[in-house]
């Protein structure tokens, strides 16, 4: 081959390798879902707001129910449509299962060993199997529904001195006493916090402030190699947290073991305690020690916070709307007869109560963007679009629950759009997904079914209700606060008035 033929071979070589180099990379852009285009360095950060799930929402009006944004280096993808969500969820939930995870959430190396944060690996399978048979099974709830039951007559008694006294009740922080309790007493059996002590506030202040730091912009989500200078000290406010949940729940323990001696036998309280330390001293042990502390921080942090927040959005709505609340009094005085006690079976014969539910959780879902997923390799997705290996994914179930193309009249509270179909949050129905669904769904939604329905319930059973200082129920502020966990920003006073 002379000069002239060799240099003309290798010039179509390259001719052939730049044509398919260019056919495919415009393919594959072709194929990236849609989004705004990203400004250098910051990329869409801007955007995000103080309210991610609405600005977020808005932008997939114009970008549509699948679409991309660069949040400085990381590529996330935001799905906005019940379809959508069926495929990130359910169809392909082996891609996108796995987490993103902010880095206060490695603060006590928190992510290796959380259920809430761990990849879908078998050690995960064995802490997800843990939670549905020994924390959260009909049975296990059942067996501690009387210790729930005198939470529920706590509350009431301390609502009962409001009426007394004509004052207007902080119903946001007396429905988080009540399920922190109800929660500790399930697992412990012990109350953590009272009604009037600062014992209450601390615990409050502790998960809130998880909360905060894992939902607020944090600069090294962004941009991954400012993690070692933890330029916004978030993740030492997160180890001083954590720090004190692990201490209080590492001296449960050891006063578990003190009275059980070396009996090695934990029935005594017969609670969730009890069972985990069972699985923990086995001869085969199914979990470790550490693994039950991270596993008691999961679930004090993914349950309490959630649960009450839901009861005062509920609330929140029904003070708005008092037709509603006059629906859900008069329904709950047909099934119970004069000075019957309501308990947790009750709820099944309470349909207007269930809808109630659903419609507070279609408008004020308490994880608006569920926990962030995340793909492990490069994903297609919907049949026409592929996203990247490592990309962010979040799923705005805010963004479901109120478009107008799934609900009527969206942003209006009517449960009885839930009376007649058999929509519910169990993860079946993609256009309610509070809880999420597919392998990574709530794991706790069994107790805060029975939670949120209970005290609530009980708070309209046994009360009326008024808006403090001749305050008009259509001009309730129900502006949100976003942490990760979306909260009413102005807290929930009302005057209970005994029924
Ligand atoms: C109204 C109350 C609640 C709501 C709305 C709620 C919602 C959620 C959501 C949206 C997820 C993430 C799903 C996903 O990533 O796709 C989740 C996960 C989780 N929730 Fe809940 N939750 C509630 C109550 C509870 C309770 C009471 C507990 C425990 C006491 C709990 C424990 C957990 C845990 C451990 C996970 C992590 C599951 C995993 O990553 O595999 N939640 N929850």
């Amino acid at each position: 081959m002379d000069h002239l033929t060799l240099l003309l071979f290798i010039s179509f070589i390259f001719f052939i390798l730049f044509f398919i180099f260019q056919t495919r990379s415009s393919q594959s852009a072709a194929k990236n879902p849609p989004g705004p285009r990203p400004l250098p360095i910051i990329g869409n950060i801007l955007e995000l707001g103080t309210l991610p799930h609405q600005s977020l929402t808005n932008l997939s009006r114009t970008y549509g129910p699948v679409m991309t944004l660069k949040l400085g280096r990381t590529t996330t993808v935001v799905i906005s449509s019940p379809q959508a969500a069926k495929e990130v969820l359910q169809k392909k939930d082996h891609a996108f299962s796995f987490r993103t995870i902010p880095d206060t959430i490695r603060a006590h190396d928190h992510d290796q060993i959380s259920v809430v944060w761990m990849p879908p690996s078998s050690q995960w399978r064995v802490l997800k199997r843990i939670c549905v048979t020994e924390v959260f099974s009909a049975h296990r709830l059942d067996s501690t529904q009387t210790r729930r039951q005198r939470k529920l007559q706590d509350l009431l008694n301390y609502v009962d001195e409001f009426c007394r006294n004509g004052e207007a009740l902080d119903i946001s922080d007396a429905v988080f006493t009540t399920v922190l309790n109800s929660i500790s007493n399930t697992f412990f059996s012990m109350d953590l916090a009272r009604y009037t002590s600062d014992k209450s506030q601390e615990f409050k202040d502790i998960i809130w402030g998880i909360m905060e730091e894992a939902g607020r912009p944090n600069v090294v989500d962004f941009f991954p190699v400012l993690r070692v200078l933890d330029p916004q000290r978030a993740r030492s406010r997160m180890m001083s947290h954590f720090g004190k949940l692990f201490a209080f729940f590492d001296g449960l323990i050891e006063e578990r073991l003190r009275f059980v001696g070396l009996e090695m036998e934990f029935k005594r309280f017969n609670d969730v305690l009890d069972s985990l330390m069972q699985l923990m001293m086995n001869e085969n042990p199914q979990v470790s020690r550490p693994q039950v502390l991270h596993l008691f921080l999961d679930l004090f942090v993914a349950g309490i916070d959630t649960t009450s927040s839901t009861i005062e959005w509920a609330m929140a709505e029904l003070l708005r709307n008092p037709e509603k609340m006059k629906i859900a009094k008069d329904e709950l005085r047909q099934i119970l007869r004069e000075d019957e006690q309501l308990e947790e079976f009750h709820i099944s014969r309470l349909p207007f109560l269930r809808a109630i539910v659903k419609e507070t959780m279609r408008l004020h879902p308490s994880l608006p963007l569920l926990v962030p997923h995340k793909t492990e390799d490069e994903a297609e997705l919907c049949g026409c679009f592929v996203v990247p290996k490592n990309a962010h994914v979040l799923i705005n179930a805010w963004a479901i629950g109120r478009d107008p193309n799934v609900y009527d009249d969206p942003n209006q509270f009517k449960p009885e759009r839930f009376m007649d179909n058999e929509i519910d949050f169990k993860g079946h129905d993609f256009e309610l997904i509070p809880f999420g669904a597919g392998r990574r769904i709530c794991p706790g939604l069994p107790l805060a079914n029975r939670t949120v329905h209970i005290v609530l319930a009980s708070l309209l059973y046994h009360y009326d209700w008024k808006n403090p200082n001749g305050f008009k129920a259509e001009d309730m502020d129900m502006s949100e606060m976003y942490g990760i966990s979306l909260h009413k920003a102005i807290p929930l006073k009302a005057i209970p008035i005994k029924a």
